[in-house]
């Protein structure tokens, strides 16, 4: 490595770790030393090259060839021998699926599976979200105190998701502990225990997801994402591979809800921090889409990203050797003076708040960043209509540690319920 043969390592830089502390916290406050001092730096503690401002992280998103998504579900912390016995024993094969697909075969499969992304087809999905919003908040509206991830914000993005994808709703509490593993599997430093019983998790989703489509494949009227994937791959085999559908049948399960979920729960946690942002979006909602395009900026929940360069580069002044991997902060970037006029300033008023790095950016671009952006519209829709005297809880927050998902494991809220809205309406 180029840092290891020259420059000596800044302290922070050798003291950087992910997994704990600082960045844990808080990982945009974690890197503000970084963006002043250091841009790019290697992490020996990790072994990748960490990213943090604005402008490099979004010129590493721009060229996907000299730096290639290959390894963006590549195991940030390697297996143990055991667990990767263990796994084998599961079959277990998640290989490329979009986001880590290079080109041409990533263009040419996204291509092939962009349809029911475009907006008019996303339209008819706007009830279903609001119906199960109010759903959940029934159940817990005249309770005055409720953890709205239990009780709303996990469940009703997986739901959506299902739904979309035209997978059978099965067990919840199965799935969770499912993308729970994956996550720490993928993002995660389990420890030598942790990892035997993540590496069972893993398998046993990935068998799942393997039983899933079996049964898809049978229902041949079937609707939704993944059912169209299954057609695509009877009739373009070379392109939608068997391979990219059992492994995406496994990613696409954290990466349509779990994203969002985290998203939802930052966002009514930081709008609550800010009351009077609160405040102004009960006053007026037509604020909310670019208040949640505010709360993806300043509190998303995707912190990181990887990439691995193809060939020799130079970014931010340093110069990184073919192989090289990076972890691109856009949590950090998110925060960026240079490109974010006070930049630390949560501000729903922010005219270049959709700039934001969250759902990444180029050519691999979030996909369902539409159907992610509705979703927690309607959820501020419905909570500031129904519970605008809603205050956080005293609480201390847990968060999962990893590098990359971000979002509180419970969000506790209360409000006096004889003060809802709909008690006094006639
Ligand atoms: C890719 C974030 C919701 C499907 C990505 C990427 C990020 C991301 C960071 C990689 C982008 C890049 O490499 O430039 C998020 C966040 C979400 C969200 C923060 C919610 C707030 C969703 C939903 C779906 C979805 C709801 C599907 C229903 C995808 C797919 C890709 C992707 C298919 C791969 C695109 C490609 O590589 O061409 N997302 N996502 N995401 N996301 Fe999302």
């Amino acid at each position: 490595h180029a840092a290891a043969a020259g420059c000596p390592f800044s302290a922070q830089a050798e003291a950087f770790d992910p997994f704990t502390g600082a960045y844990q916290v808080d990982p945009a406050e974690a890197l503000r030393w970084s963006r002043d001092q250091e841009p790019v730096f290697y992490a020996p503690k990790l072994g990748y090259w960490v990213v943090t401002r604005y402008d490099d992280i979004k010129a590493v998103f721009r060229d996907n060839i000299l730096y290639s998504p290959r390894n963006v579900l590549e195991k940030i912390t390697p297996s143990t021998p055991e667990a990767m016995e263990i796994l084998q024993g599961y079959g277990f094969a998640l290989n490329r699926t979009l986001v880590n697909e290079d080109e041409p075969a990533h263009m040419e499969r996204r291509r092939a599976l962009l349809d029911h992304f475009l907006p008019q087809n996303l339209e008819p999905n706007q009830e279903m979200v609001r119906r199960l919003t109010r759903e959940k908040m029934d159940a817990f509206i005249d309770k005055g105190r409720a953890d709205l991830v239990a009780e709303m914000l996990y469940e009703v993005p997986l739901n959506v998701a299902l739904h979309f994808l035209g997978v059978p709703e099965d067990e919840i509490e199965t799935l969770k502990s499912f993308s729970v593993a994956h996550a720490v599997n993928t993002w995660g430093k389990p420890t030598p225990e942790q990892q035997i019983d993540v590496a069972h998790g893993v398998g046993r989703f990935w068998q799942y997801a393997g039983e899933v489509i079996e049964k898809m494949r049978a229902q041949k009227d079937g609707t939704g994402w993944m059912h169209h994937t299954i057609r695509m791959n009877a009739e373009i085999p070379e392109v939608v591979t068997d391979s990219y559908v059992h492994s995406m049948m496994m990613a696409i399960i954290v990466a349509a809800h779990e994203t969002t979920s985290l998203a939802s729960a930052n966002m009514v946690k930081t709008l609550l921090e800010h009351p009077q942002a609160w405040e102004d979006i009960c006053a007026d909602p037509s604020l909310i889409p670019n208040a949640v395009e505010e709360c993806l900026r300043y509190a998303g929940s995707i912190v990181a990203w990887r990439r691995e360069t193809t060939a020799p580069a130079h970014l931010g002044g340093v110069d990184l050797p073919e192989g090289a991997k990076l972890l691109i902060v856009q949590a950090s970037g998110n925060r960026d003076e240079r490109q974010f006029e006070a930049g630390d300033a949560f501000d729903i008023y922010r005219a270049d708040a959709q700039e934001h790095l969250t759902f990444g950016y180029g050519s691999h671009q979030c996909m369902g960043k539409n159907i992610g952006r509705m979703e927690m519209r309607i959820f501020l829709e419905e909570l500031t209509r129904r519970l605008p005297h809603l205050r956080l809880s005293e609480q201390d927050f847990t968060y999962l540690p990893n590098t990359s998902f971000r979002g509180p494991d419970a969000l506790w809220v209360e409000w006096d319920p004889a003060q809802n809205p709909e008690r006094r309406i006639p």
